[in-house]
This record gives structure tokens, C-alpha cells and sequence, in this order.
């Protein structure tokens, strides 16, 4: 019996092998890139503009230093068909006016803080409340909004420093930041966060990519088949605070250790989902420590586009674009639509300056914050 169960698991993993393989690089139709032109501007003095990162498959990924945000990111389907699979703008005008983190560098944390308030060696710190009642991604103008400054910029490689000043947004601390964006040839999109702080403060860094994988301008996601690698996550109150529980998704519409497609259970009767309007919540790893481990996967079936998310990090926020609303005038034309974008922003825990049981965001003088998260592209 048990040699039966090895055989089987072995085609299976070989079958796996076979349907999991690199995407076709030869490009049947072209794709026209953003216009460089379009990115380059000056604000507060400060110079921004458009850098593309190119690998041998042609993958292509543009970021702009306005907030380290990810303006386009060029993915080729089964057939060698590339799109653009994130949300955006066709100049940097839409992103200087973006509300919803589209694609940015978030900090000084990423997500809520319950208040906007926390202690940190007995003093108490207050922070915008921007997301009522609580301080969401960092307060008015998080790291999304930051003009960073350009250390290097390469085809595989864009190096990108900030210092947040003590005191902005309330945070304590000068909080010295680099991000460094790198593509290798087995499509691969690291993002490696470092920082340093001269005063105790808390630090939780990610990127807000909003992915569609049959392509920005290609309606809802809700066909997407998605695994996330958590056997729990941290339910919510109504304002979206996690509530201190580390809760079992068994048994609940929060399991995606088997592949599911995102729309089969979002509108499930469950308060949790009713709280997050859909799927807005913090997934805890299945990992040991800190290493380097597989968070997600998600699947487009009609194109085949295959994404695997890697990370150090604990915890994941899958949002599902629930409070997309057609308001928003992106690239191309593009009205992006409820649900027609979803994150996965690898991160520590919502609100654990408050959380005495979630892993420490704390981080002091002399320490290097470091973190890192892989995005793979494959098709199937
Ligand atoms: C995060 C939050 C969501 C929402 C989006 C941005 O994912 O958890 O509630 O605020 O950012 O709109």
C-alpha cells in the first residue's frame, strides 16, 4: 500500500514538473512599454522618474522612485503573449493622486494600528487616524508617497534609499531605509527591505502590488485559483484589528491550503468575511522561523500565468480589491472594477505594537531590519 501511495505521489509531483514549466519568451505580439517620458517630473525638488528592469525572457518590470512603486510589470502568458499584470497609470500624475497604495513601497507599517496609538518603552506615540478609527500603511503620507532616492539603477537591479525623519507621521526615530528591486533570468522579482532606525520605533515594510494575472485591463479576479501556506489567521474585529486570536482555517472559507479559486467562497455567510467585506485579512505563515519559504500561489487559468509569492516574513495580507468602485481612470483607459485586482503583502502581523503575542516589530538602534520576498513567474 504504502509503495502504491510513493508511486503516486511520484507521477503526481512529475505531472506537476511537467505543467509547471517556464512560460514561452518569444513575444507573438509585441508590447509597448510606459513611456519614460511620462514618469519624469520634479517634486519637492526632488527628481522622479521611470526605471525598467529586463531579463532574457523579456519579463519586464517598470518602477518609478515616486513611492518605489511598480508601474508595470510585463508577464508572458503560456503562449509567449505578454501583459501587464498590475494595476496603474499611463504618466505618474494617477499615482500622485492614488489613494489605494497602488503597487507602492508601504511604511513605516504596513496595515493598521489599532487608534493610531502604541507604546514603546513606557512613552505613547499618536499617528493619524486614516482609516477610521485606526492609522492604515504608515498614516496621510506613507512611503507610497515618498520621492526615494535612486542609489543605483541597472537592467536587473534598482536601488532605492529613504530617511524617514523622527517624527513623521509620529513615528519616533530617523528610520534609514533601503529597497533594492532585483529580476533574474528564471523570472524571479526580489524585493529585499532593509532599515536602521537612531531610536527605538516599529517597522513592518511591503509592497502593495495589485496583481490581476490575466492582465490589468481584463475584468475580475474571482477565477483566480489561490494557495496560501496557512494552517491559521488572525480574525478581525469590525475595524479590521485583529482581535489577538490565532484562529484554524479549517473548516472555514480562510482555507486555501488546497487551491481554490478566490470567488468560491467570498460572499460566504461568515462574519469574518462580512467584516472584510470579502477576503481583506492576515494569514499566518506555516514556517519555523524566518527563512525564506513558499507564502502563496496563484493561477490564471485562461492564460496559465502562474505567480508564487516567497518570503521571510510571518504573515500575509491577501485583499481581494473589495472597495475597488470603478472610480478610478487607470492605464489605458482601464476603470478598475470591484475585485478586478488582488494583494498579497507579505508582512508582520496587523496592529503587533499592540499585540503582546505577535511576532515583534520593534526595532532599536544598532539592529538592521532586514526582510525579504520573492515573486516567481510561471505558466501552466
Ligand atoms: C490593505 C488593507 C485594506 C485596504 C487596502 C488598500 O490591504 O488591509 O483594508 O485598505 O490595503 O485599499
Amino acid at each position: 500500500m504504502k509503495n502504491i501511495v510513493n508511486n503516486y505521489s511520484m507521477i503526481v509531483s512529475v505531472m506537476i514538473l511537467i505543467l509547471v514549466t517556464s512560460c514561452k519568451s518569444e513575444s507573438k505580439f509585441k508590447f509597448i512599454p510606459l513611456d519614460k517620458a511620462e514618469y519624469e517630473t520634479t517634486i519637492d525638488g526632488k527628481k522622479v522618474g521611470l526605471f525598467n528592469l529586463e531579463n532574457k525572457n523579456g519579463l519586464t518590470v517598470q518602477i518609478t522612485n515616486y513611492g518605489g512603486r511598480i508601474a508595470a510589470l510585463w508577464v508572458p502568458d503560456r503562449d509567449g503573449n505578454f501583459k501587464d499584470i498590475v494595476t496603474g497609470y499611463d504618466s505618474i500624475e494617477g499615482f500622485i493622486g492614488n489613494t489605494n497604495y497602488f503597487n507602492g513601497i508601504i511604511g513605516r507599517y504596513g496595515n493598521r494600528i489599532a487608534r493610531g496609538k502604541f507604546t514603546l518603552n513606557a512613552k505613547e506615540y499618536s499617528l493619524a487616524i486614516n482609516n477610521a478609527p485606526n492609522s492604515l500603511h504608515g498614516g496621510n503620507v506613507g512611503f507610497d508617497h515618498a520621492v526615494w532616492n535612486v542609489e543605483r539603477s541597472t537592467k536587473d537591479s534598482l536601488i532605492l534609499t529613504y530617511l524617514s525623519p523622527d517624527g513623521e507621521e509620529g513615528y519616533p526615530g530617523n528610520l534609514s531605509v533601503k529597497v533594492i528591486y532585483s529580476l533574474n533570468d528564471s523570472n524571479e522579482l526580489k524585493i529585499d527591505y532593509q532599515a536602521e532606525t537612531d531610536a527605538p520605533t516599529v517597522v513592518n515594510l511591503t509592497n502593495h502590488a495589485y496583481f490581476n494575472l490575466a492582465g490589468h485591463d481584463n475584468g475580475d479576479i474571482l477565477g483566480h485559483i489561490l494557495m496560501i501556506n496557512a494552517d491559521k489567521f488572525t480574525p478581525v474585529d469590525s475595524t479590521l484589528i485583529p482581535t489577538g486570536e490565532i484562529t484554524d482555517v479549517a473548516g472555514t472559507p480562510f482555507d486555501f491550503r488546497i487551491p481554490a479559486a478566490i470567488g468560491e467562497r467570498i460572499n460566504a455567510d461568515d462574519r469574518q468575511i462580512k467584516y472584510g467585506m470579502g477576503y481583506d485579512h492576515n494569514w499566518v505563515l506555516k514556517k519555523t522561523g524566518n527563512e525564506m519559504s513558499l507564502a502563496a500561489k496563484v493561477e490564471e487559468p485562461v492564460s496559465g500565468r502562474v505567480m508564487e509569492i516567497y518570503t521571510t516574513e510571518p504573515g500575509i495580507q491577501f485583499y481581494a480589491g473589495n472597495f475597488l468602485d470603478g472610480t478610478i481612470m487607470g492605464k489605458d483607459s482601464t476603470s478598475y472594477k470591484y475585485r478586478h485586482a488582488f494583494c498579497l503583502e507579505t508582512q508582520h502581523f496587523p496592529d503587533s505594537p499592540n499585540q503582546e503575542d505577535f511576532p515583534s516589530t520593534v526595532l532599536n538602534p544598532g539592529e538592521t531590519y532586514r526582510t525579504s520576498t520573492i515573486h516567481k513567474f510561471m505558466c501552466k
